[in-house]
């Protein structure tokens, strides 16, 4: 079962949704963990639920959507094992896993339209970790400083 964890602030909850449409149509199982309203709220504590639940190994991969996507991946790589990247194009995308070897997709709705957004995401949960000298590099991430 292909299965993941997405949240949003109030900036990013059309476009979260509507990628929640779309993933459910490709047969995801998808944890939707907030936020639900258009109402304000503050989206580190968002990043911060999706990325525990990626740092336990809960889930595999987790997207995060904002206003910029900027915010989001800021505070989710606060949290242990997780490496989030904020993409606006494709190629972004799919180095992020090949190279990085990316658990967390942050999207920007202010910055980044639907159908590119799609792409993006399509993109990024197509692509494998090529692993070998990037193994290597992921691994000097993870020991950090
Ligand atoms: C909310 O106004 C906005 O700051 C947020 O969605 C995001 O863009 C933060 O990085």
């Amino acid at each position: 079962m292909k299965k993941l964890i997405i949240g949003c602030d109030h900036g990013g909850l059309t476009l979260k949704n509507r990628i929640i449409e779309h993933l459910k149509e490709k047969g995801f199982e998808i944890e939707d963990c907030g936020t639900y309203t258009k109402e304000s709220c503050d989206y580190p504590v968002i990043a911060h639920k999706l990325a525990s639940k990626i740092s336990d190994n809960t889930y595999e991969k987790g997207i995060l959507v904002c206003g910029t996507g900027l915010g989001m991946s800021i505070a989710a790589n606060k949290v242990k094992g997780v490496r989030a990247v904020t993409c606006t194009d494709t190629c972004s995308a799919r180095m992020s896993r090949a190279h990085n070897n990316a658990n967390v997709l942050c999207l920007g709705e202010r910055i980044t339209g639907e159908y590119l957004a799609l792409d993006i995401v399509d993109i990024w949960l197509s692509t494998d970790f090529e692993g070998g000298r990037h193994q290597r590099r992921v691994d000097i991430i993870e020991a950090g400083v």
